[in-house]
């Protein structure tokens, strides 16, 4: 079983950060794929919790090689002080590798993705101001500056100058900001150079024959099915493929090697930023699911909007990833309500639609079909397989399973690594 995809089946934070860490142990390299420092993956290892941004979470893992592949924009100077960060918590950081092709983010694209949200205002996307968007806009202009820029100054210079002369023009007549300087921001870059160094290769070569050597590789989603750029809720996404096709594209694997793709599934939903979402809660119960799902952003410290499990999303989700299973996350945060309202179907314009609609007027019109599922009370953290849980949350996973279209082979049942039920193997 060589090659695994993790990644978030909903609108992100379904516990992707946990369920890679929990897998990193057995793998031999755990490989982002997209995204950059705009994700935020929270990892608790005993009494210590971690929140990884761009780093994949297999790093936690001694024996794992952490991969940064070339689908993902790297902010140096962040990638630089997590790496700090972890080193001074007595995290081995040295294994990691990077690839030559990624692209860099760089001051200027976290000025213009702020400015852009401001000049938004209330039709902005609610970015988490990392720079993202901008970063891949310019990859795909072809005026970005890869990783390995880094290593040649003149074509570095060039590559800055070029990209500016476009962006000052924006900044200063659109925006009224002030021009950004080539040669200030070339001198930061080369100042990153020589620590960068050591870490870049040719990480598609490296992954292609691990592979052929029977290696395991797990890619790490960033973000969530629904954030994706292409089969998300456009425009309200992050500019990237977290979908399973992504990993390929952004690690230079191709698609007959990848045996499994997990989807990471909330017990509930939950969303940060802009954007519609049918199951969003504006009650007392969003408000409980928040407090005890501790539901607040890892990257941006904003509140996230809760709402009850939306099975449309899933099924989307298995079918525009191929998803082969689930992990279903937070169940524990389930605990203590008496019935639990699950969306089945929406109903749009009186039609009642089982599938997610493609069209984004239908989808802000989406209000949600339930079905009333009975709850528990007992305390299920302790529980060690799926006989310990009580009956009416094994019949919510069940029932779950069999709106979802995939089998669920692992439970959260907390954070802590070993607050999992495993159902099937993963590897
Ligand atoms: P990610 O972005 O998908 O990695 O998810 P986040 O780390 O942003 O958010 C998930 C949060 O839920 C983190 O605080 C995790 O520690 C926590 N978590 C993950 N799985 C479980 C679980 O099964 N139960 C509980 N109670 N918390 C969990
Ligand atoms: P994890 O890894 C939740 C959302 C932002 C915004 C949209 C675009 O923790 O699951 P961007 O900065 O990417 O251009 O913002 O995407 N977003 C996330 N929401 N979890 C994330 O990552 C997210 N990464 C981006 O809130 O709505
Ligand atoms: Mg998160």
């Amino acid at each position: 079983m060589p090659a695994l995809v993790l990644l978030g089946a909903q609108w992100g934070d379904e516990g992707k950060g946990k369920a890679t860490d929990l897998l990193g142990g057995s793998v031999d390299y755990v490989v982002r794929y997209q995204g950059g420092n705009n994700a935020g993956h929270t990892v608790v290892v005993g009494d210590q919790k971690y929140a990884l941004h761009l780093l994949p979470s297999g790093i936690l893992s001694p024996e794992c090689v952490p991969v940064i592949g070339n689908g993902v924009v790297v902010d140096p100077a962040v990638l630089l002080s997590e790496l700090g960060g972890l080193t001074e918590r007595g995290v081995d950081t040295s294994k990691l590798l990077i690839s030559g092709n990624a692209h860099l983010i760089t001051p200027y694209h976290t000025t213009v993705d702020k400015v852009t949200e401001r000049f938004l205002g209330k039709r902005k996307i609610g970015t988490t101001g990392r720079g993202i968007g901008p970063a891949y806009a310019d990859k795909i202009n072809r005026v970005g500056i890869r990783v390995q820029d880094l290593f040649d100054e003149s074509i570095l210079r060039q590559k800055v100058e070029a990209a500016l002369d476009q962006k000052n023009q924006i900044l200063a007549k659109l925006y009224n900001r002030r021009a950004i300087l080539a040669d200030q921001v070339v001198e930061e870059l080369l100042g990153y150079a020589d620590e960068l160094r050591d870490y870049v290769c040719d990480t598609t070569l490296l992954l292609n024959e691990a592979l052929d050597q029977d290696k395991v590789v797990l890619f790490e989603g960033g973000q969530g099915t629904l954030l994706d750029v292409d089969h998300g809720t456009y425009p309200f996404v992050t500019s990237s493929n977290p979908t399973a096709g992504g990993a390929c594209t952004g690690s230079g694997v191709g698609p007959t090697r990848i045996n499994r793709v997990i989807g990471i599934l909330k017990a509930y939903t939950t969303r940060v930023g802009a954007g519609p979402f049918p199951t969003e809660l504006f009650d007392e119960d969003g408000e409980k699911l928040r407090t005890i799902g501790g539901e607040r952003g890892v990257t941006t410290g904003r509140d996230r909007r809760c709402g009850w499990f939306d099975a449309v999303i899933a099924r989307y989700a298995t079918r525009v990833n191929g998803l082969t299973d689930f992990f279903l996350t937070k169940l524990d945060v389930l605990t203590g309500w008496e019935r639990i309202p699950v969306c089945v179907a929406y109903e749009i314009d009186g039609r009642r639609v089982e599938e997610l609609p493609y069209s984004q007027t239908d989808f802000h019109h989406a209000k949600p079909v339930y079905e009333m599922l009975p709850g528990w009370t007992e305390d299920i953290s302790r529980a060690k397989s799926f006989e310990d849980l009580p009956k009416n949350a094994q019949a919510y996973v069940k029932a779950l399973e069999e709106m979802s279209g995939a089998p669920i082979s692992a439970i959260g049942v907390g954070p802590g690594r070993d607050e999992t039920i495993q159902i099937n193997s993963f590897l």
